[in-house]
């Protein structure tokens, strides 16, 4: 297998030194903002907000469909875009498409996504939320290197020439996941650019729930992007081609953020609804961005929001919300009642987060009101508490650090988790299958932390509980700077190694991931 070793990570990430882009920053600064990041301004005039439809991603047919696997085909490829009105916008997305088109698993059954890569990069696809064996969960240095170009990349365990079937057992519970590149030093980029795309998980039990479904299920992928004047996507790249430094200008090693909100590839779009009941399967797909999302106005006597199910599914019961934060990669699922709007209404969900035009996400504009037998049950599933007696305890400290890139070269800023960069040949953890960890995570800045392989608990933000955000299954948690949060986790079926990582992702470009490699 051949794998870049630390040395020579941080030798490609400090090789070189491109003009800065200028960075405006964002707030009063990193402590006291909402996100940690520089915001990046677009170079052309933003549109107005609402002026074009919410366009819902395909669902992807299977190319094959057995008693064994359902098989997908993906062709990842340069395609164009319709971010902003009357702008065209070039992309990489799967089948050129940005977000990618929705593929759909039934629990217990395998699916089998087989990629071709046709961009003139390396790629690797993790899915978010999976459950996945170790050599389908897309490691950083597992490549699928360019068809056509099958040379310079090297061969062996890990990479894969051209293309690359991704098997799925889908042995989990119903769920919002997403897929998206992974590939080491460049997954800002590339999720900029456009790979990422739904992967929705439904089951038995989910099926019984009076939920809304269909037409009145939509999946929103939330990204805030910037442009250049010719109305390409801007980003602060060490490498334009994406091909050999990895990582962002030093200015921008914070996080990136956009200036335009994106909602399923269109900025700031509108959607009309019948006045019914809706759910929303919000998934905040930015690198860096974090949003608090309300209603507003808000329905009367509030809790417009009402959450059932997060990162890993169904949670127990209902929570209603006012408002919702996201931190990069997570997911929310919400009921909104349009009914509790008076008929015509004109609803937008909001970012109390954001400046200016970043304030504005999507507008709901209702239309008539249709019959409707969905409703939002007591109890949706059943959520057993780990049990924590007797767990394994560990501790992982999230710092911004230099990293030096090599002997007698200057350092730069990076990111570190227990004082280190990312080594893929180093692992410190191996936790021991079916026994629960609990483990401690404390920050300097915003580090929303995720979690490979297996879904965990909240048990607590410092001396407090769980946050209103944290409950149920979650692979990515909101930590917020100098905060300490402790999760309970356990992993089962899979050995191998995995990653433990910031989903802020030029600190994951900028080394904060950490190997943990579970063992019989
Ligand atoms: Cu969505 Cu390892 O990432
Ligand atoms: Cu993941
Ligand atoms: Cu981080």
């Amino acid at each position: 297998m051949t794998r870049l070793s630390r040395r020579e990570f941080l030798a490609l990430v400090g090789a070189a030194g491109a003009a800065a882009t200028i960075a405006v920053p964002l707030g009063v600064g990193f402590r006291g903002s909402s996100s940690t990041g520089w915001l990046l301004p677009s170079h052309l005039p933003l549109p107005l907000s609402f002026t074009r439809p919410l366009p819902v991603a395909e669902t992807l047919a299977p190319t094959r469909s057995g008693p064994l696997e359902d098989v997908y085909d993906l062709v990842q490829r340069a395609g164009t875009a319709e971010i902003l009105p009357g702008v065209s916008t070039p992309i990489w997305g799967y089948n050129g498409q940005f977000p990618g088109p929705t593929i759909r698993s039934r629990r217990g059954q395998i699916t089998r996504v087989r990629h071709l890569n046709r961009l003139p990069v390396p790629t690797v696809v993790h899915l978010h939320g999976g459950h996945t064996p170790a050599e389908h969960d897309g490691y950083p240095t597992d490549l699928v290197v360019p068809a056509g170009s099958p040379t310079g990349y090297g061969s062996g365990g890990g990479i894969s020439l051209g293309n690359r079937d991704y098997i799925y057992p889908m042995d989990q519970r119903a769920a919002t996941l997403w897929y998206h590149d992974h590939r080491m030093g460049f997954t800002g980029a590339t999720v900029w650019r456009g790979l990422a795309g739904f992967h929705l998980v439904s089951d038995d039990e989910e099926d019984r729930l009076p939920l809304p479904r269909d037409d009145r299920d939509l999946p929103l992928l939330i990204a805030d992007r910037s442009f250049s004047s010719d109305g390409s996507l801007a980003y602060p790249s060490l490498d334009p081609t994406l091909l050999h430094e990895p990582g962002v200008q030093s200015a921008f090693a914070a996080g990136v953020l956009g200036d335009v909100v994106t909602v399923n590839g269109v900025a700031w779009p509108y959607a009309e609804l019948p006045r019914a009941r809706h759910r929303l399967r919000l998934l905040n797909g930015s690198n860096a961005r974090r949003y608090r999302l309300a209603l507003t106005p808000p329905p009367a006597g509030g809790g417009g929001l009402v959450q059932i199910g997060t990162d890993g599914g169904l949670l127990d019961r209902p929570i209603a919300h006012d408002a919702l934060e996201l931190a990069p990669a997570q997911r929310f699922d919400v009921i909104v009642d349009f009914t509790r709007y008076p008929p015509g209404s004109t609803i937008t969900l909001t970012n109390d987060y954001g400046d200016g035009p970043t304030r504005n996400v999507l507008q709901f504009r209702l239309t008539h009101t249709t019959p409707d037998d969905s409703a939002i049950p007591d109890r949706l599933s059943t959520v057993e508490p780990l049990p924590t007696t007797g767990a394994v305890i560990r501790n992982f400290t999230f710092t911004q650090g230099n990293v030096q890139p090599r002997p007698g070269m200057p350092s730069m800023p990076g990111w570190l988790i227990n004082g280190e960069a990312f080594d893929p040949d180093q692992c410190d953890t191996y936790p021991t299958l079916g026994q629960t960890e609990i483990r401690h995570l404390t920050s300097d800045l915003h580090h929303p932390v995720h979690l490979h392989l297996s879904h965990f608990q909240v048990l607590g933000r410092g001396i407090n509980g769980p946050g209103p955000y944290d409950h149920g299954w979650k692979d990515t948690v909101d930590l917020r700077p100098a905060e300490d949060i402790s999760i309970a986790v356990r992993f089962d079926t899979y050995t191998g190694r995995y990653l433990l990582h910031c989903h802020n992702l030029e600190h994951e470009d900028m080394a904060m991931m950490a190997n943990f490699t579970p063992v019989a």
